[in-house]
Parts: structure tokens; sequence; C-alpha cells
């Protein structure tokens, strides 16, 4: 763990907050900034200069090393806002754990907790109001880190900084969406950084995607790098399936272990159903959706929830999957997701994290 040692926060207030100017009634996602925002400086081998600010530009020098060879992480949270008006975090511990997981992978310094969960908790007090309250909503946190030293020889930067910015978003799908098995481009191979949150991970989904969206596909379904024959994520999602009765989700070192994915996985078990964590081949799932045994299917993440697949394409023939009323586990979780986070039904496991 980097040091740490007498952190001390410093907060400059916004002078009008913008709040007024946002239509909570027709929230995009990611698009809207709350008032303030965290940043904090890594130099010297220490971590300094942690402030609150009011949200706006960063001075950044153009042989920035991020800029340049891509030392850049980030994470995904959700914060709710209960009945009684308390603002409440969804398990941001373990966002803070795999961040620091990924800045290891990408030798980029670990961020303490006093910085991360503590600075989110200070940050969040004073921009509770930002929180939205309808259903589907929620203050999306988008903590991140790059490289800062100005100097273009490839080596691990000295120096870097570490933001959180937040923002109020609805739901990121919608509606049901479909993906395209994708048999040609890959995501991530073993050995790489598949399970790391890191820029360039999206960077490289972003021209396949736009092929698939091309032949009227939502996402893309990635497949693993060698054969193209098991199942790995569902574009910036997780992959969950119900087979049988058993509640699948893809194994292995190059997936994201997704805070949601592992929050189902956790409640699948929790209530009784057979849960496994393994290789799942494209053939399984098509012979599945063609007998009826794979009965539901869905991407779980922090920006998709939960969000139901209703078609796959492979090799040119679409597989339709049965209708969503009828989807039992995954209308089960999402509801009871939500009772949870919205903080409508008591928390029997910690993960609300109450500011
Ligand atoms: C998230 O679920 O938070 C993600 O990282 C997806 C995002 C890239 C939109």
């Amino acid at each position: 763990m980097s040091s740490a040692e007498h952190i001390k926060i410093t907060v400059e207030n916004i002078e009008d907050s913008r709040l007024p100017q946002v239509d909570f009634s027709n929230l995009k996602f990611g698009q809207f900034m709350s008032d303030h925002m965290l940043v904090a400086n890594f130099d010297n081998g220490k971590w300094e200069n942690v402030k609150i600010v009011p949200y706006g530009d960063l001075s950044i020098s153009p042989s920035m090393s991020a800029l340049h060879y891509g030392q850049a992480i980030f994470e995904g949270i959700k914060a709710y806002k209960f009945p009684d008006g308390r603002v409440s975090i969804f398990r941001p511990d373990k966002n803070w754990e795999r961040f620091n997981r990924s800045a290891s992978r990408l030798c980029m310094p670990e961020v303490p907790q006093e910085i991360f969960l503590d600075g989110l908790k200070q940050l969040l007090s004073l921009d509770k109001d930002w929180v939205p309250n309808q259903e589907g909503t929620a203050l999306y946190i988008r903590p991140f880190m790059f490289a800062t030293e100005a100097a273009l020889g490839v080596h691990p930067s000295k120096s870097y900084t570490f933001a959180i910015i937040t923002c109020p978003v609805g739901a990121y799908y919608s509606k049901p969406i479909s993906l395209k098995v994708e048999t040609n481009y890959v995501r991530a191979s073993e050995g790489g950084v598949g399970f790391s949150k890191n820029a360039g991970n999206y960077a490289l989904s972003l021209y396949p995607t736009q092929l698939a969206n091309n032949q009227g596909y939502d996402q893309i379904m990635w497949t693993d790098a060698k054969e193209h024959r098991f199942i790995e994520e569902a574009g910036t999602a997780n992959l969950i399936f119900r087979i049988g009765d058993s509640i699948i989700t893809p194994h292995g070192e190059t997936i994201l272990h997704g805070v949601t994915r592992r929050t189902i996985m956790e409640l699948a078990e929790k209530w009784g159903f057979k849960t496994e964590q393994r290789l799942v081949s494209v053939q399984e799932l098509i012979d599945g959706i063609e007998s009826g045994e794979v009965s539901e299917a869905f991407a779980a993440g922090t920006a998709a929830t939960v969000t139901h697949i209703d078609r796959i394409g492979f090799n040119g023939t679409d597989y339709t999957l049965p209708p969503i009323e009828n989807r039992e586990f995954s209308n089960k979780v999402l509801n009871y997701l939500n009772e949870l986070r919205y903080g409508r039904i008591d928390d029997p496991f910690g993960w609300n994290f109450i500011i």
C-alpha cells in the first residue's frame, strides 16, 4: 500500500451550484457532472495535495505518459437515495480493492482507503443533493487514475493523478439488448489485462462494437482469444445465464470481476440455486437456447445493473431467448437489488455504505 500518512483533504466549495440546470426527469448516462470532484496527486512516492474542489478542467502536459502509453484505470460505483433521504453507496470497498488490483497490473500506485473511500464519503456528503431518488436512477461515481509524468520514454510514470467525479444517471440500457458473438476480434487474452479496468480495454472494443451495431446488434459477446469458443463478457458488462437450474457466469482470468456479478452470484447461492463459475462454450449456449435449457441471459454491471438479453447472433443466425416476463431469476434479483439499494428493505449483508 502506498504511503498515506497524515492525509488531509482540503475542501473548496462551489459558489453557485449547477443543480438547478439538471433535468432529473430526463437523465442521460454520464452527461451532467455534479458540483464537486476529488483530486489527489502522487509524486515522489507519496500521495499529496488531496482536495475536493468545484468540478472543472484539469491541466495536463502534452507529453503526459497516460496520453501516449495508456496507464489509465477507472471504476464505476453507484450511490442511491433512501426513502428517508439518506445516501448509500453500494459496496464501494469491493471497487476500491479491484481498483488497486488494476493499479498493480499497470505499475501504478495503490490508492489508500483514506483517499478512495473516506474521500468519496466526504465528496458525497457535499454533493448529496445530486443523488436522484426516482426508481432506476442513481448517482454514478467514477474514480479514475492516470499517469502524469511528462516524458516520452516508455517506463512506469513517476507521477499520477487520482480523481473522483460523479453524475446523476438513469438506466444505461433502457431496454433488453441483442448481442453478436464475436468470432474475429478479441477483448483480452490470457496473461493480458482483461481482469483490470483499464482504459485500453474500452478503446479496443469500439471498432468491433461499431461493426456489430452496423449489423443490428447492441453489443458484442466476447469470446476467448485462442479459439473464439468460450464466452467471456457482454460489451462492457459481465454475463450471467440460467441453464437448467444453475446460475452460471463465465470464468477466467480474462474476465473483469464485476461487483454486480459477484453480488448476484452470492444472492443466487443464498437463495438455494446451484451456482457455477466455469467455462461456457458458444455451442453450449446455442444448443441450450434451442432446447429451452437456457431460460435466462443477462448482462450484469454497475452501469448496466441487470440488462436482459433478448437475441444472440452467431455466424449469421439469430437465436431468440424466452420472453422477459418469464425470467424468474433475473427479474427476482433485479427487484431484490432495487429494494436493497434504495433502502426499502433491511440489508443483512452490510453492502450499503451509508454516509
Ligand atoms: C460500469 O458498469 O461502471 C462500467 O464500467 C461500464 C461503463 C464503461 C459504462
